[in-house]
């Protein structure tokens, strides 16, 4: 197994136009056994990264290493890589064994030394029973198995997988994540793995590669993401409910520092204070998750502060829990709550914010000021 390096990293394509930069100075390491996972929204540059890992496409400028060797001149097929992709890319007319021993033969390998691995890498993903089938005879999960089988007997240095999970109902893509991981694990394999969907990104990776327009915004372990976004574009990507945002600025009132604008006033937490004082008069943003706004019935830290009147105008419920669409002044809001018997749409309503849980952006440079309390600095 090895580690993967990108140094500085650009890729320019030739358009009409004239050249269009898609991957913009791009650097990050993978270490040996480590599962990266590259999430982005859709033409983010995050296919094109990984074809230029597995060199189906020529790098424009900048370096990468695999295993410390530079490989930017090495022909894909000399990278020792394996690539999954979103389309299982199955040979129809092979069963799952002629499928997924296809690159062993071609390396002439032992005809013992094929069985033993097809079976054993069968045995893992649970399609042993298969072996036999055509692909048009599986369902989606089972072809993408077998397309993880054909990668995992080449026993390459390097997995790399284009959103394999796309084209997957809700409850297998479930299952499969749980399943990769696991493999991941059995195998100690390096994996670096593109999705546009952060959860997946977030319940799989050791380390997730935030990236938007072909730049990388952060680089960090999944809960450091969630609780220490490094700007408003990653704090609004990244969690299962989306962040909500105030734009306002801060006010000074005695010793307290407050958010405010034309609907609200929210005096923010000590623990902010440090940060905050320096940005008084200018225009920040507050992002406050969904988790952390209460029905007021429930909270135990209400105050005049931190408390807002509000008109449920949507309620979702689940079962669990609902999620409720707020309308405060002249903002829409999301609360994520737990206890919504006594709920109702168009009921008005007093949310409290936790405001230790907030996070406060540069409103021009989206650049975080400060975020929630029990995070910890880590931007580039
Ligand atoms: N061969 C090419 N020629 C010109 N432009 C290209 C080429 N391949 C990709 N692009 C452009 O590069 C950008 C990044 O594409 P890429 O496929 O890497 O995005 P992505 O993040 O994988 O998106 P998705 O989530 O939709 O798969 C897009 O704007 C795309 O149109
Ligand atoms: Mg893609």
């Amino acid at each position: 197994m090895a580690n993967v390096v990108l140094k500085n990293v650009c890729k320019s394509f030739e358009t009409k136009k004239g050249y269009k930069e898609v991957v913009k100075n791009i650097s990050f390491s993978c270490e040996d056994k480590e599962f990266i996972i590259l999430v982005g929204p859709s033409g983010c540059g995050k296919s094109t990264t990984l074809r230029m890992i597995a060199g189906l496409e020529e790098v424009t400028q900048g370096e990468i290493y695999i295993d410390g060797q530079l490989v930017n001149d090495v022909p894909a097929r000399s990278r020792d890589i394996a690539m999954v992709f979103q389309n299982y890319a199955l040979y129809p007319h092979m069963n799952v064994f002629e499928n997924m021993s296809f690159g062993l033969r071609l390396q002439n390998q032992p005809k013992k030394t094929i069985e033993k691995q097809v079976t054993e890498a069968a045995e893992i993903l649970k399609i042993k029973d298969h072996l036999t089938k055509l692909p048009k005879d599986l369902s989606g999960g089972e072809r993408q198995r077998v397309a993880l089988g054909r990668a995992i007997v080449r026993k390459p240095k390097v997995f790399l997988f284009d959103e394999p999970l796309s084209n997957l109902d809700a409850e297998m893509r479930e299952s499969m994540r749980a399943d990769l991981r696991q493999l991941h694990a059995y195998l100690k394999a390096t994996m670096i793995y593109v999705t546009h969907d952060q959860i997946e990104a977030m319940t799989m990776a050791d380390r997730i590669v935030v990236l938007k327009s072909g730049e990388v915004h952060q680089f960090a372990e999944p809960l450091e993401l969630y609780k220490n976004p490094c700007n408003r574009f990653v704090a609004g990507f990244i969690g299962n409910q989306r962040m909500n945002f105030f734009d306002g600025e801060l006010k000074k009132k005695g010793t307290d520092i407050y958010f405010t604008n034309e609907s609200v006033s929210l005096k923010t937490h000590t623990v902010h204070a440090p940060a905050l004082k320096q940005c008084v008069g200018t225009k920040v943003t507050l992002g406050i998750r969904p988790e952390n706004i209460y029905d007021k019935i429930y909270a135990t830290n209400a105050s005049a502060g931190n408390t807002l009147k509000a008109k449920i105008n949507i309620m979702l419920p689940t079962g669990e829990y609902a999620l409720l669409n707020l309308q405060t002044g002249n903002h829409k809001l999301i609360a994520k709550v737990n206890a919504y018997e006594k709920l109702a749409e168009n009921k008005q309503i007093d949310i409290v914010m936790d405001m230790s849980k907030a996070h406060f952006f540069d409103t021009t440079s989206g650049k975080t000021v400060c975020h929630m309390a029990d995070g910890h600095a880590s931007c580039p």
